[in-house]
C-alpha cells in the first residue's frame, strides 16, 4: 500500500528501497531476453525509426533525467539530442529541425511548466510527442501522443528517488529502442547491453547494503553549510541530482560541477569547510577526474569519494572513501545514484528535517 511506510520512518526511505522492485516492474514487458520491444510504444512505434533528432523537455529531478539521457542517445543512437527546462523552452521561440522527437519527462504528469512546454510543442512541427511519466491517468498521458509509463508506483516523498531511476531505465529503454531501429546498434551490442539491464534490480540492491556505511559519512556531513558535487559525462547529471537531494532535504547549499570546470571558478571556493562529494565510476574518464581530486586535495578540501574498488582509491588524509558496486558503464547512472540518496537522507535525519515534507517544496508544482 502506497500510503504505508511500513518498517521505514520516512517514506523516502521507503522508496529508496522499493527501487529494485520498480525498475523490474519498469523492465517487464519491455525487453526481452536481448532486445527492446518496440511494441512498448504502442502499436505505432515508426517513430523510432524515422526520428532524426530528439529535444528533451522538463523539470526538477525529471529535468536531470533528461540530462543522462542525451549522453545516451547521442552515443547509442548518433542523434542530436538537447534538453531543457520547460519553464525556460516554454517561453522562447523554438527551432525544430526536421523529424525531431518531442520527449517530456514528468513524475506527476502534472508539472505546469511540463504541461505547457507539451501545448507550444504540439503547435510547432515536431514528428510526435512521447510522454514518460509515473501516472497514466495524468494530464500529460492524456495530452501526449505516446506514452511510456514509468510504473514506480505512488511517490510520496517530495524528493523525487524511484520515480528518477525508473526515468532513467525508460529513458535507457528508448535511447536502445532508437538505436536499434535506426540501424545504429548491432544486434549483439543491443543483447549485451539489454543484458546488462536484466541485472539493474540486483544491481540496485548490492546498492542498498551500503546503506550502513553512507549512514556513518553522513554523520560527518551534518554540520557543514555547503557542498560542491563533481562528475563527469552521465555522471555530471548524477552529481546534480546529488546536489539537488542535498538542498532539498537538508537545506546545505550544494552545487554541481562538471569535474572538469572545476579550475574555471569552483576551485576558489574550496578550502576544509567546502566538501566535495565526487562519484568516479571506473571508466575512460577516471583519470582526469582523479587529478580533480588532488586538485582538491592540494587545497585542503575534505574529499567524499564514490568508486568502485578497481578505481583504486582508499582512505587517506582528507579522503572519504565509499566503495560503490562495480557495473557496466551504461548502467552507472541508474545505480551511483543510489548512494547520493541515501547520503542526503541520512544527512537530513541528522539535522532533523522533515524529510518528506521538506520546507518551501511540493511534490508537484500545478501553478505556474
Ligand atoms: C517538484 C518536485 C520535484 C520534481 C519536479 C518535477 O519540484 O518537488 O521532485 O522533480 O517538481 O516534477 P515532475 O512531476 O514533473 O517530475
Amino acid at each position: 500500500d502506497a500510503t504505508d511506510k511500513g518498517e521505514f520512518r520516512h517514506y523516502m526511505m521507503k522508496e529508496i528501497y522499493e527501487q529494485p522492485k520498480v525498475i523490474a516492474a519498469c523492465l517487464e514487458g519491455r525487453i526481452s531476453e536481448n532486445k527492446v520491444l518496440t511494441d512498448c510504444f504502442g502499436a505505432d512505434s515508426s517513430f523510432l525509426k524515422n526520428v532524426e533528432n530528439v529535444h528533451i523537455v522538463a523539470c526538477g529531478t525529471s529535468y536531470h533525467a533528461g540530462m543522462v539521457a542525451k549522453y545516451w542517445i547521442e552515443d547509442l543512437a548518433n542523434l542530436p539530442c538537447t534538453v531543457e527546462v520547460a519553464s525556460e523552452y516554454r517561453y522562447r521561440k523554438v527551432a525544430v529541425p526536421k523529424n525531431t522527437l518531442f520527449l517530456t519527462l514528468s513524475q506527476s504528469g502534472e508539472t505546469a511548466d511540463t504541461l505547457a512546454a507539451l501545448r507550444k510543442a504540439k503547435e510547432l512541427d515536431y514528428l510526435t510527442s512521447l510522454a514518460i511519466c509515473n501516472v497514466p491517468s495524468s494530464t500529460l498521458v492524456r495530452e501526449s501522443a505516446l506514452t511510456l509509463l514509468t510504473n514506480a508506483g505512488a511517490e510520496i516523498g517530495v524528493a523525487s528517488t524511484k520515480a528518477f531511476t525508473t526515468q532513467l531505465t525508460a529513458l535507457l529503454i528508448t535511447a536502445i529502442a532508437i538505436a536499434s531501429e535506426k540501424g545504429a546498434l548491432s544486434a549483439i551490442k543491443e543483447a549485451e547491453l539489454v543484458n546488462s539491464m536484466h541485472s539493474l534490480p540486483a544491481h540496485i540492491d548490492e546498492a542498498l547494503k551500503q546503506d550502513v556505511a553512507i549512514k556513518k559519512v553522513s554523520e560527518r556531513f551534518a554540520n557543514k553549510h555547503n557542498a560542491l558535487f563533481l562528475g563527469r559525462g552521465p555522471m555530471f547529471p548524477i552529481a546534480l541530482e546529488g546536489a539537488l537531494k542535498l538542498k532539498e532535504i537538508s537545506y546545505i547549499h550544494a552545487e554541481a560541477y562538471p569535474a572538469g570546470e572545476l579550475k574555471h571558478g569552483p576551485l576558489a571556493l574550496v578550502d576544509e569547510d567546502m566538501p566535495i562529494i565526487s562519484i568516479v565510476p571506473h571508466n575512460s574518464m577516471l583519470d582526469k577526474l582523479k587529478s580533480n581530486l588532488q586538485e582538491v586535495a592540494a587545497r585542503g578540501g575534505e574529499l567524499y569519494v564514490f568508486a568502485d574498488k578497481d578505481a583504486e582509491l582508499q582512505n587517506a588524509e582528507g579522503v572519504i572513501f565509499t566503495e560503490v558496486l562495480k557495473v557496466d558503464e551504461i548502467l552507472e547512472p541508474i545505480v551511483h545514484v543510489v548512494p547520493l540518496q541515501l547520503l542526503s537522507y541520512h544527512v537530513a535525519v541528522v539535522k532533523g528535517t522533515d524529510v518528506d515534507q521538506p520546507r518551501n517544496l511540493a511534490k508537484s508544482v500545478t501553478v505556474e
